[in-house]
């Protein structure tokens, strides 16, 4: 999506090799514009799915979740996390590792909100390794509903999460794919 890739372009500052800071316009800062037409984009490529639900994790996944599921006018759910849990038993609990921030959270979605016939599409802001989408399409899974697709908006492509959900049967669909943020510069690979 050419409006996102000249954004990161104009203000994604590369912290290293790994880690692109995007909070002018995606983790602090929102740019509501972009927001909404990455929403569009996203109901865009999922328009013959029939999608009942979006589903995505707290905090910056709600927000392009959010205008996707305006498009598609469709609910969002948000997965909550909580450092640990005691057990309620109207939960879907999946424990989530971050391997970029370290911590481990019990990543949790009411069974309120999710039900066996719903076809979830599942959005996040980041695709790193992947245990964040892993998680949300588990919670999904856990209720008997069927994941119909992953989107997300920036994808590191060096990194091995878009490998893991494919080889898991996965349909991904990014926005931006980086190919490299060596030597402080940002390579998308090109579609
Ligand atoms: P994974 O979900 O793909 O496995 O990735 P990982 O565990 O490494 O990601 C943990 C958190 O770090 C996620 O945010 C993810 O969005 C974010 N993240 C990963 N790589 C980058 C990056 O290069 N730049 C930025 N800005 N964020 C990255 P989170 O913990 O869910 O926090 P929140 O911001 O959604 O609240
Ligand atoms: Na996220
Ligand atoms: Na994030």
């Amino acid at each position: 999506m050419k409006s996102l890739k000249d954004k990161i372009v104009s203000e994604g500052i590369v912290l290293s090799d790994t880690v692109l800071k995007v909070d002018s316009f995606l983790n602090h800062q929102m740019d509501p514009q972009l927001m909404k037409e990455m929403g569009e984009e996203f109901a865009r490529r999922f328009a013959e799915d029939k999608i009942t639900k979006v589903l995505t994790i707290e905090s910056s996944g709600i927000a392009p979740a959010l205008m996707t599921a305006l498009t598609l006018n469709v609910p969002l759910v948000f997965a909550r996390k909580q450092k640990s849990l005691t057990l309620r038993e109207d939960l879907i609990v999946e424990r989530v590792h971050s391997f970029t921030k370290e911590v481990t959270n019990d990543v949790t979605v009411s069974r309120k909100y999710l039900s066996p016939d719903d076809n979830v599409l599942i959005i996040d802001d980041f695709l790193a390794v992947g245990e964040a989408a892993q998680g949300l399409a588990r919670i999904t899974e856990q209720v008997g509903a069927k994941v119909a697709g992953i989107g997300i908006v920036i994808e590191k492509s060096f990194q091995t999460g878009r490998h893991t959900l494919i080889e898991a049967g996965y349909r991904v669909e990014s926005l931006a794919r980086i190919a490299s943020l060596h030597d402080s510069s940002v390579q998308f690979i090109e579609e």
